[in-house]
């Protein structure tokens, strides 16, 4: 039974607000919903970042009211429409109008639990002041992972969303909302549900637990991670509770959206390229050899990085293997902001390999564009990654991925010397300096061979990573949870 009507909550979506492939993903991924059929809504908080564009949002309801605890909460909600979707803001000045969405550099903010138990709420009492009483509700990560739960559990609520079907969404298991006890009151969940049964996980309550166990169905970003969570490696000690409800788990693959990471339409690049036109490519690369003022040599392979520097990334790896990296003859710029310890060394790094190391600490969608379309190859050696976007945006732009082959990075990449014929990267499978060396001078052997490599290049720039596929398992998946009782 299709959907006709989905509201998806997020805590980012590409354009309004985004940290990193959540946002991409909000961003995207409803508008391919609309356009297989079903209604879309997209909730989402009004950030700083988000007023600061200046949308042209319209103001659709004042003073809607959202009772936490023993407190009321007021607050307003704006609405943009925005590529086939109805985005809803929800404006509350205290929580969102900060500088960072979840928290600066000195850690998380100290009310995230209440700022997004709020939103959460709110996102269930803006429906019924409008309304809309939808098929599905999307959550997406534990920002609103307790919209199943409240939904079920408080009282009053399931009267106005008698048919209403949850998804979780599980982006990243790494991040599960933890807090201390202390935040129960205050966000209206009884002591009760304080019970490794219920929302405590090892002394703290888990957000992320309510949306496991309180949703209708569950689903990760790619098949392989869909497995991996359920093992001791990658479950972040949620594996129990995962495989207590494996019938009810489902892997989506991520897609990517080709209206803004397309070499051939792409503003942000020097100059414009297909896989027939590659020499533009080749100005691409001088132009970021020159903005990092580095070794003007075009045969010099240069490698490309593009992330949050978190440990999942596998920045010890990667620094770790630098100077073997450029023993190995090739040249690499990074791009990324994240834990300070990273952001030290690779500066410093930086400084000492002029020629060799280009580093930009920051947030900069169009430099992240300019390194898609000038490198030569992409390296991710994350110790995991549910699915990882930066690969597929470099198989689009003829720049060759070399992956740790876990998560999405398994389910994407097809290694060139496993298979020729159709390979579009490389891969390694266990993660280690040596191993991630061995797979970049794979790499670099095969890009020697100029005729070789630009076959290389052309066929990963065909791969189809479109929503389309995506959507339509998406709308399979929420048809099935509506008839399922
Ligand atoms: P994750 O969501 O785990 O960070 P993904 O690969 O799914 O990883 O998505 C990361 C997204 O964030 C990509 O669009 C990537 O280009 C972008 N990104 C990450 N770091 C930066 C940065 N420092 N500047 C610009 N874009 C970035
Ligand atoms: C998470 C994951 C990443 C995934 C993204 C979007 O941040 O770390 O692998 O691509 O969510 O689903």
């Amino acid at each position: 039974m299709k959907p006709s009507n989905v509201i998806f909550a997020a805590s980012e979506a590409a354009p309004f607000s985004k940290t990193g492939g959540l946002g991409d993903v909000m961003g995207s991924l409803p508008e391919a919903i609309s356009l297989a059929g079903a209604k879309v809504g997209v909730f989402l908080p009004y950030y700083r970042q988000t007023r600061q564009q200046k949308f042209a949002v319209k103001l659709l309801l004042k003073k809607v009211k959202v009772s936490l605890g023993q407190r009321d909460i007021y607050f307003s909600l704006y609405r943009y429409f925005h590529r086939g979707v109805d985005f809803y803001f929800i404006n509350k000045k205290d929580y969102f109008d900060r500088e960072y969405l979840y928290g600066g550099p000195l850690g998380d903010y100290s009310d995230n639990a209440l700022r997004f138990a709020f939103f959460s709420q709110a996102v269930l009492s803006s429906l019924k002041v409008l309304e809309i009483s939808p098929d599905i509700i999307h959550c997406n990560e534990w920002q609103t992972a307790l919209i199943p739960f409240y939904l079920k559990k408080s009282p009053g609520q399931k009267d106005f969303f008698p048919e209403t079907k949850t998804l979780f969404t599980v982006h990243n298991l790494a991040y599960q909302g933890l807090f201390p006890s202390k935040v129960l009151p205050g966000i209206g969940i009884e002591q009760s549900f304080y019970i490794p049964e219920e929302l405590e996980f090892y002394g703290q309550v888990s957000f992320i637990k309510a949306g496991i166990l309180y949703s209708d169905a569950l689903n990760t970003v790619s098949e392989a991670y869909s497995r991996d969570i359920l093992t001791g490696e990658f479950g972040f000690g949620l594996e129990g509770l995962l495989q207590s409800r494996s019938k009810d788990i489902y892997g989506i693959i991520n897609g990517i959206d080709y209206s803004k990471w397309n070499p051939e339409t792409d503003n942000f690049i020097k100059v414009r390229y297909n896989n027939k036109s590659l020499a533009n490519k080749a100005e691409c690369k001088r132009d970021i050899l020159s903005r990092f003022k580095m070794e003007p040599d075009i045969n010099r392979p240069l490698c490309g990085i593009i992330s949050r520097l978190a440990q999942q990334k596998g920045i010890d790896i990667l620094i770790k293997s630098f100077t073997g990296l450029i023993n190995l003859g090739c040249s690499l710029v990074v791009l990324g902001k994240g834990e300070e310890r990273y952001e030290r060394v690779l500066r410093s790094l930086s400084q000492q390999y002029t020629r060799y190391l280009g580093v930009h600490i920051g947030f900069d969608e169009s430099l992240a564009h300019k390194i898609e379309a000038g490198c030569d190859m992409y390296l991710m050696p994350s110790y995991f990654e549910p699915c990882g976007l930066n690969q597929m945006y470099s198989l689009k732009y003829g720049t060759i991925p070399v992956v740790h082959s876990v998560g999405g990075l398994e389910d994407t990449v097809i290694d060139y010397q496993q298979n020729p014929s159709k390979g579009t990267g490389f891969k390694f499978r266990i993660l280690n300096s040596y191993n991630f060396l061995k797979a970049v001078s794979r790499a670099i052997e095969i890009y020697k061979d100029k005729r070789i490599w630009k076959n290389l290049m052309v066929r990963a720039m065909k791969a189809d990573f479109s929503w389309r596929n995506s959507a339509f398992k998406y709308m399979k998946l929420y048809g099935k949870m509506r008839v399922k009782k």
